[in-house]
């Protein structure tokens, strides 16, 4: 049996969650909710009807799930209409603006049974699960450093939509926490971040670029920079070619080194020495790590379907979503206030 999808919010992700569901022999396209003329339009090119209230939508369609690709302050409130209604969702991330909306999420799912499956789509992808795996099982001997980019030039229109410019918004919330929430999907949670950020050049009220350094709770470190401002193939985006709208641009993004080895992606470079008596005056080994070449944003929809039937839990339930947006958001904090923030302290 296929399962009725509804897609809420037909922007820029949500119309390639929507193409992404017609191109699936599992599911099917049931409806679009969008408030703008733009996707009105897009829901009549597809055949489908357009709500412009997601509530008359989950309640005239009754889909088997629902995608919530809304702005980043209207998910929790739709993934609560989803439970209280019974509906599985597949919510993009952040998994809510706040805290305090995704502790309310958190908790409902727990209540009432119901499955929230948050978008960090990078998880779903063959070179982040690899590296997980390879860190998990300690082909890196003890991790002691990480080192991540996400560093690209977005186009001035992109700020059209105005919330990706005001708090709520900014390249923390909409960019950094895939790597954040990838990171703590490799290497286990975070547990306290220092940070500087700066809007020097687009001088909007959020970030445009920032510098960061956690300590995982292994006593592992790391050190990210994020900028939305500079050109540079340094971001997984582009990287890994996982993307549904950018270029392919083979570079890594990511460096996990440890006591027996080091990690790059998403090129799948291992480096390690012959012997384990080598040191750094012996040469090290290359080894490139081969993938199964499958998709993230479609092994993600796979997943969701088989969230949706049962057959799974979400690999990145709401309360995965609530520890990585606690993290990003201590990021935030930190810029703002100079200091170490806890993930601890964003909890209480
Ligand atoms: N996982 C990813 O790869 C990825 C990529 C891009 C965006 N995102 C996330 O997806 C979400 C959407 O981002 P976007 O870039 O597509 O945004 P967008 O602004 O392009 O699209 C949002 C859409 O929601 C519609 N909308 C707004 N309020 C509505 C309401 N009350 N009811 C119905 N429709 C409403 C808007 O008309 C618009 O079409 C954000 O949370 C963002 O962080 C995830």
């Amino acid at each position: 049996m296929t399962l009725k999808l509804a897609v809420m919010g037909a922007g820029l992700i949500g119309r390639e969650h929507a193409n992404l569901i017609q191109a699936n022999s599992r599911v099917e396209l049931a409806a679009i909710a969008d408030v703008s003329e733009v996707g009105k339009a897009f829901a009549a090119e597809h055949g489908v009807r357009c709500f412009s209230d997601i509530v008359d939508m989950l309640d005239a369609i009754k889909p088997d799930g629902a995608i919530i690709a809304l702005p980043n302050a209207l998910h929790a409130d739709a993934a609560l209409a989803c439970i209280s209604r019974g509906i599985p969702s597949l919510v993009e991330k952040p998994v809510a603006d706040t805290l305090e909306a995704a502790m309310r999420l958190t908790e409902a799912v727990q209540r009432f049974g119901v499955p929230v499956l948050v978008g960090h789509q990078r998880r779903h992808s063959p070179d982040i699960a690899k590296a997980r795996q390879l860190v998990r099982d300690g082909a890196l001997g003890r991790l002691v450093a990480v080192n991540a980019l996400w560093m690209t030039d977005k186009p001035n229109d992109y700020f059209n939509a105005a919330w990706r410019s005001k708090a709520g918004g900014g390249p923390l919330l909409i960019n950094l926490i895939h790597d954040i929430d990838c990171l703590r999907f490799i290497c286990g949670d975070i547990e306290s971040v220092m940070a500087f950020s700066s809007n020097a050049v687009r001088a909007f009220e959020v970030e445009d670029t920032a510098s960061v350094s956690v300590r995982f709770a292994s006593g592992a470190l790391g050190t990210l920079l994020m900028s939305d401002t500079a050109v540079s193939p340094y971001n997984w985006d582009t990287a890994a070619g996982q993307a549904l709208y950018f270029p392919h641009q083979p570079e890594n993004a990511y460096v996990f080194a440890g006591t027996k080895a080091s990690l790059s992606l998403p090129l799948m470079d291992l480096w390690k020495h012959e012997t384990d008596e080598g040191h750094w005056q012996h040469p090290l080994l290359r080894q490139h790590v081969t993938l199964d070449g499958s998709r993230a944003y479609e092994n993600q929809l796979n997943h969701f379907a088989d969230v949706v039937e049962g057959k799974a839990e979400p690999i990145v339930s709401a309360g995965d979503g609530m520890m990585t947006l606690a993290t990003i958001l201590a990021i935030a904090k930190a810029g703002q206030e100079r200091r170490v923030v806890t993930i601890e302290e964003m909890l209480q």
